[in-house]
């Protein structure tokens, strides 16, 4: 039996199929490889699977049904790990139509593989923390009002896990939607802010600083995300209040940090003092992200105890092996 990963050769993607190759799954990967970020970086992150024989790779979009549904052809597949969407906030002001097919479309679409699938167990699939805009008291918990997103990339993913409640309600669909908190680490995402500061800071350059750093961000490190993911995976959501087998769960460091000293902790590991150029907030942004984790560490053992101290010089060490820096 295999377990299709969408989004295979994302950031978060490809380090779930790692994990569950290592412990003997049958992954089927797919990613369309777009050129949001760099390709090289997509097909860096492939090669590392490559060499394990129970993995199977296709590029395809997953908004197109028909190609979706031939990845799989003659495989069983009663679990998936639904990553592929158009991340990115600021992207959305520039290229809206990105999120509508990616994020929409492309969910559809596996919700539908998965509704025809006979015996379907769980499909895990990324919501994001931005569904929680800025009208909510921090930290922010799942039952909190997220209908007022700021963003289009949230209002995608809240919309989401609205189409996924549906097919939870008419099919049963088994499923657990996560909102990811700022995830970072090794192999990371070169548009989220870690990386962006990271580079400027070795080279010299100015780094951007919106609302004047007076920012909180929950960041969280891939490895403790990526065994929230495997324990959300291997424990299928029971039926609810509402009788259905749905669930939605916060996934984060719990630990919300102040930009400022996030950047801090940037300038130690890479050894130089960060040159500051304080901007407005940009449209889109939300002032804190702060996750209340209890629902999924109540439910799967979830546990997060990387600090940035910790996961930033780890980050910053592979940034620099990766670049050829020194
Ligand atoms: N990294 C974070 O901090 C964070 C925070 C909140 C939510 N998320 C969500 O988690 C998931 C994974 O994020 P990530 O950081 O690994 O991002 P990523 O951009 O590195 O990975 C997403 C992958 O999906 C692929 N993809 C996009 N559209 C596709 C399509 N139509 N068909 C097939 N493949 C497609 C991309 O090529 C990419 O490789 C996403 O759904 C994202 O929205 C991430």
């Amino acid at each position: 039996m295999a377990i299709l990963v969408t989004g295979a050769a994302g950031f978060i993607g490809s380090y779930v199929c790692k994990a569950l190759l290592e412990r003997g799954e049958e992954v089927i990967g797919v990613d369309n490889l777009n050129d949001y970020y760099p390709v090289a970086l997509k097909q860096a992150r492939l090669g590392l699977l490559e060499p394990h024989t129970n993995f199977t790779f296709h590029q395809v979009d997953i908004a197109d049904v028909a190609a979706l549904k031939q990845s799989v052809s003659g495989r069983k597949v009663t679990r998936v790990v639904h990553l592929a969407a158009q991340a990115g906030v600021r992207y959305s002001l520039e290229n809206p139509m990105a999120y509508a097919q990616s994020n929409l479309v492309g969910h559809l679409a596996v919700l539908e593989l998965c509704r025809h699938t006979e015996g379907f167990e769980h499909l895990v699939y990324a919501s994001s923390s931005s569904v929680y805009g800025n009208a909510n008291q921090a930290p922010f918990a799942e039952e909190a009002e997220v209908d007022r997103p700021v963003s289009l990339y949230a209002a995608t993913k809240r919309s989401g896990e609205l189409i996924s409640y549906s097919y939870a309600s008419l099919y049963g669909l088994p499923q657990t939607g996560l909102r990811f908190f700022t995830v970072y680490g090794p192999w990371g995402r070169p548009d989220m802010a870690y990386w962006s500061f990271t580079d400027a800071i070795i080279q010299g350059r100015p780094i951007k600083v919106f609302n004047n750093g007076d920012m909180r961000r929950d960041f969280s490190y891939i490895d403790d995300i990526v065994a929230g993911i495997m324990a959300s995976l291997d424990t299928p959501p029971v039926a609810g209040a509402d009788g259905l087998p749905n669930r939605v769960f916060n996934i984060g460091n719990s630990r919300p940090e102040e930009l400022m000293h996030f950047i801090s902790v940037i300038e130690d590991a890479v050894g130089r003092k960060a040159e500051l150029e304080l901007l407005p907030m940009q449209a889109g942004d939300v002032y804190e992200t702060s996750a209340d984790t209890h629902l999924i560490e109540e439910t799967c053992g979830f546990s997060s105890h990387t600090p940035i101290e910790v996961g930033i010089p780890k980050f910053v060490d592979w940034f620099r092996s990766y670049n050829h820096e020194s």
